[in-house]
């Protein structure tokens, strides 16, 4: 490539020629550097392995905790701090063991605690941290309590650890309110008593096996230290806690006529079409104003229980940790929940949920440390985990910013190829931010959704209870392809996975990205790399002058490092001498003796400053 004739619109064009310059020229200090960190966690890049859809050890098309052991050379060469591992608890899986039956032993499906101990034991002579998936607001109504609950007469002990109610009208046929189920349907189940008579009902913010605890009973919260510590004393470095926002009720249970759902994309009407207009009541601050509210969700109460448990951890040496899932906003309400007496990080859904949009994305950057900051707590990034569609195929969407909670095969598919693309952009522009990192499974591979699904093999609660309006959150959870020639593409030894697999995981498959320049899996492995060498989850950040305002490019310093992405459609031209560390895809650099680079539309470029 040579000539750089036109100079396009994304250019600052006469800082082109500079040296550099334009590169070094940062504008005021959004978040200043932590130096050294402090805690392990503060900088930490966190992989989530979604048990049943990792790796299937035994072949009977589910994966297992003996098959994460065995893949741990996998997450040791891409480099990550710690492992989050989603439950493996004893459940009879109706919500993918997010319905706990007995929360100090592992389910059958997965292995056995001796399995877990040589997971962990594996995983710590690696330098990987592990972090257990506690799910407290509700068990499975296979749990013990809930048996004995069921088996009890109203008022008695057993009862009061759920929520059980009387339900209105003169016999008591009606729900006790008028809540939804997060999953569809109402909140609420009745029970028959045990003398045979139509009886009371128990709130479920989920799933009917699904039963929330009441915790304002110390029943309940002496329980779950006692489980804290189960766990803490096997030697597990934290616990991300499940529907953190949850667990107290605004007193009375009031009506509440609102919509509740999990994950909600900005501006995204009834029909999953955006109405293209900013909700007027949003946030400032780049969140979606869709969090949830409601006499259900983020409740002042809820941090006394965290105070607690952070008593708890402290006892432990090694800096233990507790990260929310709170999906709450503005980002102002959600650090909350990392006050220093309190949890360490909570997921930032700001985030996530932002879309591929320049200005939204530097909008929701800086809110994101403006109110961490404030608390003393590190800002995290994520873009992808089990709830959600995974990120190459929201962000080869036409509205990037929508349909988070699933995909049917007859929806609008999305671009695959253009997906990937701002994928791994966006991967590189949340990685060279400071803070700390969430990665989901197969990420690194640059693993689309399965967007065509069958209806029929689905397993989702969620997609049940709406009566299949909700495609649900099966296509991220397909299993992964280790091996693009192997049946099941290496997923385990034999045996269908128990989600089908799409044709193109071939393409993504580990093996044949292993090793091979500009692979996504090599391009997380030398960020990650990068990222621990030059010290970036420490750093500070400010925006690059020259584009502080721009409609198209993020622009950032951190440490040494410029990070650029391009979102929009033309190519950025660099200065000249401009030394690229890193990019996200194919930049374009020309042979002249003065080399001048190019960054595509959609790619991020790591620059040395
Ligand atoms: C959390 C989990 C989700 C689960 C729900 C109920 O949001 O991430 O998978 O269905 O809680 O436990
Ligand atoms: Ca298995």
């Amino acid at each position: 490539m040579t000539s750089t004739q036109s100079v396009p619109a994304a250019t600052p064009a006469d800082d082109t020629a500079d040296g550099g310059g334009v590169l070094r020229r940062a504008g005021a200090v959004v978040h200043a550097g932590s130096g050294a960190a402090r805690q392990w966690w503060r900088d930490a890049v966190i992989y989530q392995v979604y048990p049943r859809s990792f790796a299937d050890a035994n072949g009977d098309g589910i994966g297992d905790i003996p098959g994460v052991t065995a893949r741990l050379d996998h997450l040791e060469t891409l480099g990550v701090d710690a492992v989050w591992l989603s439950p493996f608890y004893r459940s009879p899986q109706n919500d993918a063991g997010y319905d706990v039956a007995d929360y100090r032993d592992v389910d059958p499906l997965f292995g056995t605690l001796a399995d877990f101990d040589e997971l962990l034991a594996g995983a710590h002579a690696r330098g990987i941290r592990v972090i257990v998936d506690l799910v407290p607001n509700h068990t499975s109504d296979q749990h013990a309590w809930f048996q004995e609950a069921l088996a009890t007469a109203p008022g008695s002990p057993e009862r009061a650890r759920y929520m059980f109610r009387d339900g209105r009208g003169a016999d008591g046929s009606q729900e006790p309110n008028n809540w939804q189920s997060i999953f569809g349907g109402p909140a609420w189940t009745r029970v028959t008593e045990p003398d045979g008579t139509p009886g009371q009902w128990y709130l479920h913010l989920f799933d009917s096996t699904q039963p929330d605890l009441d915790w304002t009973n110390p029943e309940v919260r002496s329980e779950f230290e006692n489980v804290l510590r189960f766990w803490l004393d096997r030697g597990v470095d934290g616990f991300r806690v499940d529907v953190a926002h949850g667990m107290i009720k605004a007193e009375g249970l009031p009506d509440w006529d609102g919509h509740v759902e999990m994950v909600a994309g900005s501006a995204d009407d009834a029909a999953g079409e955006s109405t293209g207009d900013v909700d007027p009541g949003a946030p400032e601050d780049g969140s979606t104003g869709a969090g949830n509210q409601g006499p259900m969700f983020d409740q002042d109460g809820v941090h006394e229980i965290y105070r607690a448990w952070h008593q708890v951890l402290a006892e432990y040496d090694g800096d233990r940790c507790l990260v929310a899932e709170a999906w709450v906003e503005p980002l102002s309400r959600l650090a909350r929940y990392v006050r220093p007496d309190e949890m360490h990080q909570a997921f930032n859904f700001s985030f996530l949920t932002t879309g591929w949009d320049a200005a939204a994305l530097r909008t929701v950057i800086e809110a994101s440390y403006r109110a961490n900051d404030e608390v003393g707590a590190p800002t995290t990034w994520v873009l992808s985990n089990h709830d959600v569609v995974r990120h190459p195929s929201r962000l080869g969407s036409a509205d990037p910013s929508l349909k988070v909670n699933g995909v049917f095969a007859t929806d609008p598919q999305p671009d695959e190829e253009l997906g990937l693309r701002r994928a791994r952009a966006a991967s590189l522009l949340m990685l060279g931010l400071p803070g700390s990192a969430y990665l989901f499974q197969g990420e690194e591979l640059g693993l689309p959704e399965h967007t065509s699904l069958p209806n029929d093999v689905r397993q989702d609660p969620g997609h049940f209870r709406t009566g299949g309006a909700e495609a649900g959150r099966d296509g991220c959870r397909v299993p992964l392809p280790w091996a693009a020639d192997a049946p099941g593409f290496g997923f385990g030894p034999a045996g269908e996975p128990w989600l089908p697999q799409p044709a193109s995981f071939a393409r993504y498959a580990a093996d044949v990205q292993y090793g091979v320049p500009g692979s996504t899996f090599e391009t997380y492995r030398a960020a990650l790399a990068l990222r621990k060498a030059e010290g970036l989850g420490q750093g500070a950040l400010a925006w690059l002058d020259a584009w502080a305002d721009s409609p198209d490019v993020v622009a950032l310093r951190n440490q040494d490092v410029v990070v650029l992405a391009n979102l929009g459609t033309e190519p950025v031209l660099l200065p000249r001498g401009a030394e690229v560390l890193l990019s996200s895809g194919p930049v374009l650099t020309d042979r002249s003796a003065d080399p001048q680079t190019r960054v595509p539309a959609d790619t991020t470029v790591w620059l040395r400053a």
